[in-house]
This record gives C-alpha cells, structure tokens and sequence, in this order.
C-alpha cells in the first residue's frame, strides 16, 4: 500500500464532485496524497456507504485508502454545494458522461448540473479541474459559462485534467500515472497550472511527465487514447476473424507481432472484445462529436471499431450455438460477467451481453461472477445465476468462459469433469491452455484459435 507521500506543510484543501469510479478514486487518492478532500455527490445513498468507510463498488485496494484517509480526517463527503464552495476554492469535477439514449453523443446533463449549481457560489478566485471525459470544446463552455454565474467572475478559471485510470487499478493508476495532462485556457492565463503543480506535487517529485496544453488539446489525449485502445483490441480480432477463416492461431500471431516494440504486446489480447463505461460510449462520443465539428470523416474507422467488436460477441454465440448444436433447450454455463476481471462493473459487458443473447434464443444460461453478481442481477434479472462456478457448470451442455477471472483461469478439467453434462468449453478470452483442457478429453474452442 501507498505510504502517505505529502507533508501537512503542502496539503490542500479541495473537493471532488461526483463518487463513482472516477470521483471515490480520485478524492481517496487526493487525501492519501496529504490532503483534506471533501467529496460531493447528489446521490445520499453512496455518500452515506462512502462516509462508513464502504466503497459502493468492487475496486481492489480503495477501501484501505478511503478508510486510512477517513480516519486520519482528511477525506470527507456532503451533498452540500454550499458547504463545498465554502471549503475549498479547487474543485474537481468527475461526475459520468454516459451514452444519450438513442445517440452517439455524450450526455453532458450531470457535467452541466456541477457547474450550474457551484459556480453562483464561488465567492473567492477558483480553479474548476475537469477529470470528466468530455466533448472537446467543452472546458471552454464550462469556463465561460462558470464565469457567467459566479459572483467571483473572471476570478473563475475551468482546465483540464483527464484521468486515464483503468478500473481494477484505479489507485495505483491515479498514484502513479504514465502521465498527467493539463489543459489550461491560453487566452486567460491564471493559477490553473501553479495549483495543478502543487496538488500533484508528490507525483512531479516521483518524476512523472507533467504536459500543459491548451483545453482542447487535453480533451483530446484523453478520446484520442481510448480510441486508439479501442482501435487496438478491434484490429486484433479482426485478425482474429481473418484467423479463424484460414485456421490459423490469433494468439501466437499477437505474440510474434507484439515483440516489434513500435506494436506492443499490451491491448492484443483477441476475444469478445471490449466493454464497460468508458471504450464504448467513448468512440461513439467522439465520432458525435468530430462530426459536430466538421471533421466526421476522420474518424469513420471507429464506426468499424465498433462493429468488428460488436462482431465479436455474436461470433460467441454462434460458437456456443455450434456447441450445442441448437441453443433451444440446451444449458449453457457462463463463467464471468464483469466486463473485466478485477471488476464488479457490467456495464456495457459483453459477458452478460452474450449470456442475455443465449438465452433469448432459447438457452437455459446459468451465470457465476466471483464480484458482479449483484451488479449483474440488477441489470439482467431473468438470467439464472449460480452460488459457484461450479455450481453454474451443473449439467451444462457447454461451459463458457466470458471474462478471464484468475479463479476460471486455474480451473482444471478435472474440476468441472463429473459437474457438466458434455464436456465442451468456449474460451471466450483466449485465457485457458488448449492443450490442458483436450488432454483432459474436453472439447477447446478458443476465439480465432483453429
Ligand atoms: C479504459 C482505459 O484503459 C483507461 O485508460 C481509461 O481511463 C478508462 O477506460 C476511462 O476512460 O475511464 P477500463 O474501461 O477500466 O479503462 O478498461 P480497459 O482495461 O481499458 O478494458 C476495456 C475493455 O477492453 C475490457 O472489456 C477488456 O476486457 C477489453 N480488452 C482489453 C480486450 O478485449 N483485449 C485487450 O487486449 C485489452
């Protein structure tokens, strides 16, 4: 764990809004950095878990962080706008920009709620950081709007500051990033820079790349990174589709390709693709958003991205169909549902999206989750969902395996040997050993392995 970095001499005081993933990580790292944080949310229910010490979701090592901050008094959390503006004069704001329903673009609603409710109370000069992944030309907006409604004025400044944490490694992520990006408004140059510097003072002293940009430049690193990550999952399973047509192995071709390091290993890994929060509704924004701006042609390939990758998951169910032979009638395992390990979050999973499919076609689908269980429930309440892995293996014509938990990844034919009615496996994340299952006299399908 994290050892408490900053001294009381260059603590600040500061609020974060909003206490999802993004904001409960970035308000328990900024207390673990030395510094008082309060942390704001509308919603009293998480604010409550929050303030008990409680992490409303599953992100490995948070709960320690919160907690040690809690208790040495640095991190608190209201619902009072007030009692925030009043605190501190350095917010920052990372409340969810989801998918408009029924669109591509970005829904700004919770983004704009922030600024129009806090800035007729910013009384003093104040610097708004914005962590939120957002339209590009938005800071600017904000800014300008920010400066309409404060008493403070032009004494307001908004910049920004994205956040590139990945779930599952959310605090390591926000205490120790590959880098951090600062948009600062050019035509008004304030303090946003000098505060962003001290806040992240433990972080510079550890060496970390500190970039200052104009704003639009910092709304972009961040769509442009997620679209690049997305870009790179989709290149390899369209290999992965190419793979599978002329039965060759995906996987040793991710293998040879990533050792030229201009390629890189990471982000190769083929299967039934990319989900959760952020990849997804991300290109989509960012195609809404290129397009809004003229440039919609730039970025047609991520209209592909998005397909290939939705390809991907339909692929999976003609696997587990082929399985089968008819998904009428049949029992179909589904090991994982988070759209990734180490996480609780289903949204946008293919998992669970697969899992859904199969059933609508007349499977009985039986789902395990070692921490998405109730995520998932809540989500899709008409699967069945099984105590075990084991448990959602019983009598299953064909286990398959969506998301590549370390407890499914040491899973031994011989456990599921005497538990399954056939014994086939679809390995929906390349994460199991061919050769260990078909010695094991099971059936291996892998995702563009032959
Ligand atoms: C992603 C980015 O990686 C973060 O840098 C960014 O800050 C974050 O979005 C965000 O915008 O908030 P995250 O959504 O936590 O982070 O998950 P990733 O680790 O990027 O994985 C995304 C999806 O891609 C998962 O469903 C994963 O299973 C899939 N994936 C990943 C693959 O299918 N293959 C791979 O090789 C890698």
């Amino acid at each position: 764990m994290t050892d408490q970095i900053a001294t009381p001499d260059d603590a600040l005081r500061m609020t974060v809004f909003g206490t999802g993933y993004l904001g409960a990580t970035h308000a328990a790292c900024m207390a673990e950095l030395g510094h008082h944080v309060l942390g704001v949310d509308v919603d009293p229910g998480k604010l409550a878990k929050l303030a008990a010490g409680e992490v409303p979701f599953y992100e490995p090592g948070l709960q320690e962080v919160l907690r040690r901050n809690i208790d040495a008094g640095r991190l608190r959390f209201t619902s009072s706008y007030e009692q925030a503006a009043e605190f501190s004069d350095i917010h920052f704001l990372g409340v969810g920009t989801p998918q408009r329903r029924g669109e591509f673009a970005a829904d700004m609603k919770f983004v704009d709620s922030v600024i129009e409710t806090l800035a007729p109370l910013l009384t003093r000069p104040s610097v708004i950081f914005g962590k939120s992944t957002v339209p590009v030309g938005t800071a600017e907006r904000l800014g300008t709007r920010a400066r309409e409604l404060a008493p403070a004025g032009a004494d307001v400044e908004v910049a920004w500051n994205p956040e590139f944490l990945r779930e599952g490694f959310a605090v390591q992520d926000t205490l120790h990033p590959d880098r951090l990006v600062l948009g600062v408004d050019r035509d008004r140059p304030g303090r946003a820079e000098a505060v962003a510097r001290q806040v992240y003072a433990a972080l510079l002293d550890e060496g970390i790349t500190f970039m200052v940009t104009d704003l639009a430049t910092a709304e972009l690193v961040k769509a442009s990174a997620n679209a690049f990550l997305a870009t790179k999952i989709s290149f390899i399973n369209a290999m992965s589709e190419v793979c599978e047509a002329a039965g060759a192995d995906v996987t040793v071709l991710a293998d040879a390709i990533g050792h030229d390091v201009r390629i890189g290993r990471r982000f190769l890994n083929a299967g039934i693709g990319f989900g959760g929060g952020c990849l997804p509704k991300d290109i989509r924004a960012f195609m809404a958003r290129a397009g809004e701006l003229g440039a919609d042609q730039a970025l047609t390939f991520l209209r592909e991205v998005d397909d290939i990758n939705m390809r991907r998951r339909t692929r999976m169910v003609e696997l587990a169909r082929e399985a089968c032979g008819s998904l009428l009638g049949s029992r179909v395992a589904v090991l994982g549902a988070a759209f990734k390990p180490d996480s609780d979050d289903v949204r946008d999973s293919p998992a669970l999206n697969v899992a859904g499919q199969i059933q609508l076609q007349g499977a009985t689908v039986s789902v395990y989750d070692p921490k998405a269980m109730a995520n998932s429930k809540a989500l899709f309440p008409t699967l069945t969902y099984a105590e075990s892995a084991l448990a959602a293996c019983d009598g299953a014509d064909v286990v398959l395996v969506l998301t590549e938990w370390p407890e499914f990844r040491k899973l031994l034919p011989s456990d599921l040997d005497g538990v399954v009615r056939r014994k086939v496996i679809v390995d929906g994340r390349n994460c199991l050993h061919p050769t260990d299952w078909r010695a094991g006299g099971w059936v291996y399908r892998g995702m563009g392995r032959p």
